[in-house]
């Protein structure tokens, strides 16, 4: 018999987190260390991935890290993981990272594209849930995933 292999929504694993930025979190010019950053991004990321898949994940790749502003003492960050695209084995996970004002305006700090696989308790990538599209957003997130899986492939593949 065929296994059947379970769907998921993305809202299914949308994973939100908070952060006030306190004094340990700055550099000596008062602004908020980008590699602090970088470990709640691959946080929010991987507990994305978790949640879709249900299991273990390690993160294979990280794409894309600008940052378009500072962030400073007491100022509020809200990270947004959800799923864009999932493989075999792998999914990428996006994060949105904003600064959050106190009349609840966000300002875009960042965005990543991680790829996360999912492992088996041997520890060897294992099939992952499908991700079911429910609006044109998600499916066009999932083209673009779908091109940018495909180059990931390729500059692996060529080394560049
Ligand atoms: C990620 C890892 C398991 C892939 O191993 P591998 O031998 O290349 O495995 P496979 O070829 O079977 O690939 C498994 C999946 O990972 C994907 N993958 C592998 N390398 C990748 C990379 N650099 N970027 C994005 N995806 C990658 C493959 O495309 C494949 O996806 P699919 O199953 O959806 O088609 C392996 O490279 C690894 O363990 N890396 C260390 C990860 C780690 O420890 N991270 C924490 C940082 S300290």
């Amino acid at each position: 018999m065929e296994e059947q292999i379970k769907e998921k929504r993305v809202a299914d694993s949308l994973t939100e987190q908070f952060h006030e930025i306190r004094p340990e979190h700055l550099n000596g010019a008062d602004v908020m260390f980008g590699g602090i950053l970088m470990g709640w991004i691959d946080e929010v990321a991987g507990l994305t991935a978790m949640r879709h898949s249900e299991g273990h994940v390690l993160t294979a790749s990280v794409d894309n890290l600008t940052f378009l502003r500072s962030l400073r003492q007491h100022d509020i960050v809200v990270l947004i993981g959800r799923v864009t695209y999932v493989g075999n084995s792998s999914m990428e996970i996006r994060v949105d990272s904003y600064l959050e004002k106190i009349d609840g305006m966000r300002y875009p700090v960042n965005r990543a594209y991680l790829t996360l696989v999912a492992l088996d308790e041997d520890n060897k990538p294992r099939r992952v849930p499908r991700l079911k599209l429910e609006t044109v957003v998600e499916e066009a997130e999932w083209e673009t995933g779908k091109k940018r899986s495909e180059l990931r492939k390729q500059r692996k593949k060529e080394g560049f």
